[in-house]
């Protein structure tokens, strides 16, 4: 069985990988398409990551591939129902990344309620005038109304945070009403939820069913003060609706670490004081990435071995 990894994943995840006899892209490069296409010619299983784009054609022609394995939950690169068709199982590594995504939600609603990005700034640009009475005021965080978009692992752990941790009131817009283990009303569009909600947080996942389920309406229906989270996937929202959002006043705040064409940020967005940006750092700590990359090499494993993969999509 031959098995690549696409990417530089943590030390220990490519010391397992090369003990399982893999070949390594050891960079933090992306492929090429063609590279990519090849792999699926050449290789049994490919563990690959976000920027990995695998579209439909790149599985014509009955190739030799028949695992891709991909080191993240989200898997909107890759066209897994044209996969499926050529025969070639697609895993991801679900659970493993909850905690720290929904931790780092709620560290950007934290910071654009209180305008912690636009102080940090100041301070390194050593423009501090020092503290006065009615310098930078935010809104208040604790009894605030969060909207979830996409009550699934991360929502409602993003949910559980705002509601134990802060008192915040739990609404949310999912396909399915959800069984929880928190109070939370469920709403049957985004519009009502943005119309209602302080906060709204993205945690649907990406891919074409989702592309702008946020969209110029639902940010168009929110309050003034209103503050948007997106940790998911950029496209889920509409971007240049947000801008536009946020440049004129139409809503307070948004805490974003994802884009629509990352890594590409537009200008526009970066020039504002009211947007948070983080760099995709959602699943961003060492034991979340050994422990994506353990679970990719998991399903791996199981394939080559002949046993059921533990994790498809
Ligand atoms: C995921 O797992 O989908 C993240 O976005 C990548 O860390």
């Amino acid at each position: 069985m031959k098995i690549f990894v696409t990417r530089r994943l943590p030390d220990s995840v490519m010391a397992r990988a090369r003990g399982m006899g893999a070949d390594l892209h050891d960079s933090d490069t992306v492929l090429n398409d063609a590279d990519r296409a090849a792999l699926l010619r050449d290789y049994d299983a490919v563990v690959c990551t976000l920027g990995d784009r695998f579209s439909a054609d790149m599985f014509a022609g009955d190739p030799r591939c028949r695992l891709i394995a991909n080191f993240g939950v989200g898997y909107n690169h890759i066209d897994a129902d044209a996969a499926y068709a050529a025969g070639i199982t697609v895993t991801n590594t679900p659970g493993v990344l909850t905690d720290a995504t929904a931790d780092l939600a709620m560290a950007l609603m934290l910071m654009a309620l209180r305008r912690a990005g636009e102080g940090e700034r100041m301070v390194r640009a050593d423009a501090w005038p020092g503290w006065t009475p009615t310098q930078m005021l935010g809104q208040s965080v604790t009894g605030r109304t969060l909207g979830i978009v996409g009550m699934g692992r991360i929502g409602q752990a993003m949910a559980r945070r705002a509601h134990h941790g802060f008192g915040m009131r739990i609404l949310y817009y999912n396909r399915s009403a959800k069984d929880l283990d928190f109070p939370a009303q469920r709403l049957d569009t985004v519009e009502d939820l943005a119309a209602q909600a302080d906060v709204v947080a993205i945690h649907a996942p990406g891919g074409a069913d989702t592309r702008h389920l946020f969209g110029a309406a639902a940010i168009a229906a929110m309050k003034p003060t209103g503050v948007l989270i997106n940790t998911s996937r950029g496209d889920v929202v509409d971007e240049g609706a947000l801008i536009e959002a946020l440049a004129s006043g139409a809503i307070y705040a948004a805490g974003l670490d994802v884009y629509e064409a990352e890594p590409a940020v537009p200008a526009r967005l970066r020039a504002l004081d009211n947007a948070v940006l983080l760099p995709h750092l959602g699943s961003a700590t060492l034991e979340v990435r050994e422990a994506m990359g353990n679970m990719a090499l998991d399903n791996v494993e199981a394939f080559v071995t002949g046993r059921q993969v533990p994790n498809p999509v």
